[in-house]
């Protein structure tokens, strides 16, 4: 076996330089949202992954916040640097693009920039907002500034590269459900990414890894370190079982994935997929894909959710609760339970809804729903990947 050819050479610490092959945006236009569907060629790599694993993503930096740094520090680029935790130096354009997280600043950011400051209006704002009683204040502060922010609104707080490269943490990979099976697509691996765009402090704001895979990666060319993160988050093993997906949003990657593998293996359980996002006519991701297999019966139940195509807010839950009849119905008959997606609000409300229906429809009081609810879990029918 060679070593490309060995399933354990590349991993977390070992990338595999892939290649992307495919971006196409999924989104039609006149969408708030910018979705797009990525297939990475792990051909050659001797990687495997299964349905429900999520694929690890090394970016690297834009080019042009890394140059604004360097002409910040008044630098060239190539002065040696000795990044966190990396053993040899290298120039300093090379550390801020490739290895250091430019974005979250902490407390120890605005410390230290308030000691160098010469400004004394400066210095007395930085201050401020280190006293005990400014913490919400200082939490708002540091949410709407990254590294560059401090280099540019407080000019005369002058750093020496390696000084600032040292106040910088490792950028760290980002994780991506695989929305693709193996059974299908067994060299390659799908992705369903948003590119993350915003504005703060009067500046325009890009996601890392998002806008790297977005805007910055040449297909078929530039390589992009990937490993596999296996999962516990899987279908049934047990093909005849019942199978409830809820992912709203990119929350449906691992149950394309899910439906795929489900279709490939004869899996004679139903599947009923909750789906929803802001506008059916613009963000109905893989539409033909849901309508086929929901036209073939390969998809039980499709129930859309979208939020913003009328004046009050619609969302997978409210579709849960319509139909919490056939909900618990399907539970009652060893369905297993999916969610992914949003981990702030959206997987929050669904799992009240859950409760909700099971305390209706079971006859239940809260604390013997919340006991079904647990049992489920123990018996790993009821799943989350959410983020
Ligand atoms: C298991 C798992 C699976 C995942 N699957 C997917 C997936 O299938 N598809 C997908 O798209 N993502 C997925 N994610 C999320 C993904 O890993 C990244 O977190 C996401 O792409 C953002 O990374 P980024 O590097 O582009 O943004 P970052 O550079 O990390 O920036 C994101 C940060 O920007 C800030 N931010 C964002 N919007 C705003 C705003 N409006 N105002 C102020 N601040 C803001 C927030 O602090 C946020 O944390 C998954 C995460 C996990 C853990
Ligand atoms: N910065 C934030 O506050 C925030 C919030 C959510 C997601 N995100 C991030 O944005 C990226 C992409 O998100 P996404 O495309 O997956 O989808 P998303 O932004 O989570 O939205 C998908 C759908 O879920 C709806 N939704 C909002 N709140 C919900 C709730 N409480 N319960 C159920 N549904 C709800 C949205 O409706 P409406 O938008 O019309 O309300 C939309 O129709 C992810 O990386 C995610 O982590 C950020």
């Amino acid at each position: 076996m060679s070593a490309a050819a060995d399933p354990s050479h590349f991993h977390k610490d070992n990338p595999f330089p892939a290649r992307i092959t495919e971006n196409r945006l999924l989104n039609r236009t006149g969408s708030n949202k910018e979705t797009r569907h990525f297939v990475v060629s792990l051909a050659g790599s001797g990687l495997h992954y299964e349905a429900g694993d999520s694929l690890g993503v090394y970016p690297t930096n834009r080019p042009s916040e890394v140059e604004e740094i360097i002409t910040l520090l008044g630098a060239r680029g190539d002065e040696p640097v000795l990044p966190a935790r990396a053993t040899d130096p290298m120039p300093l354009r090379a550390a801020l693009t490739q290895g250091l997280d430019l974005d979250l600043p902490t407390r120890k950011m605005v410390e230290v920039v308030a000691g160098k400051v010469a400004d004394p209006a400066h210095r007395q704002r930085l201050s401020a907002l280190l006293q005990p009683e400014a913490a919400a204040e200082l939490e708002q502060f540091l949410h709407q500034r990254s590294f560059v922010d401090f280099l540019a609104e407080f000019p005369t707080a002058r750093f020496a590269p390696q000084e600032f490269v040292g106040l910088l943490r490792r950028l760290m990979p980002r994780l991506y459900s695989i929305a693709s099976s193996p059974k299908v697509h067994p060299d390659a691996v799908h992705l369903t990414v948003v590119a993350v765009r915003y504005r703060t402090n009067d500046r325009d704001r890009v996601g890392v890894c998002s806008t790297f895979l977005s805007d910055r990666v040449e297909l078929n060319e530039d390589p992009v370190p990937v490993f596999v993160h296996h999962s516990h988050f899987r279908p049934p093993e047990d093909g005849r079982r019942d199978c409830i997906m809820v992912g709203p949003g990119t929350g449906i990657a691992p149950f394309r994935a899910f439906v795929q593998d489900r279709v490939a293996a004869g899996a004679t359980g139903r599947n009923w997929v909750f789906y929803g996002d802001q506008q059916r006519a613009t963000d109905f991701l893989y539409e033909d894909e849901w309508l086929a297999y929901a036209a073939k019966g390969q998809v039980a139940r499709l129930d859309l959710a979208w939020s913003r195509d009328q004046e009050h807010k619609v969302y997978v839950q409210d579709r849960m609760r319509e139909h919490a009849a056939e909900l618990w119905a399907w539970l009652q008959g060893g369905a297993h339970f999916y969610v992914c997606g949003d981990a702030k609000r959206m997987a929050k409300d669904v799992d009240l809804a859950l409760h909700e229906i099971v305390a209706q429809q079971g006859g239940m009081d809260t604390a013997a729903a919340a006991a079904y609810i647990k049992q489920l879990k123990k018996e790993k029918r009821y799943q989350r990947d959410v983020y």
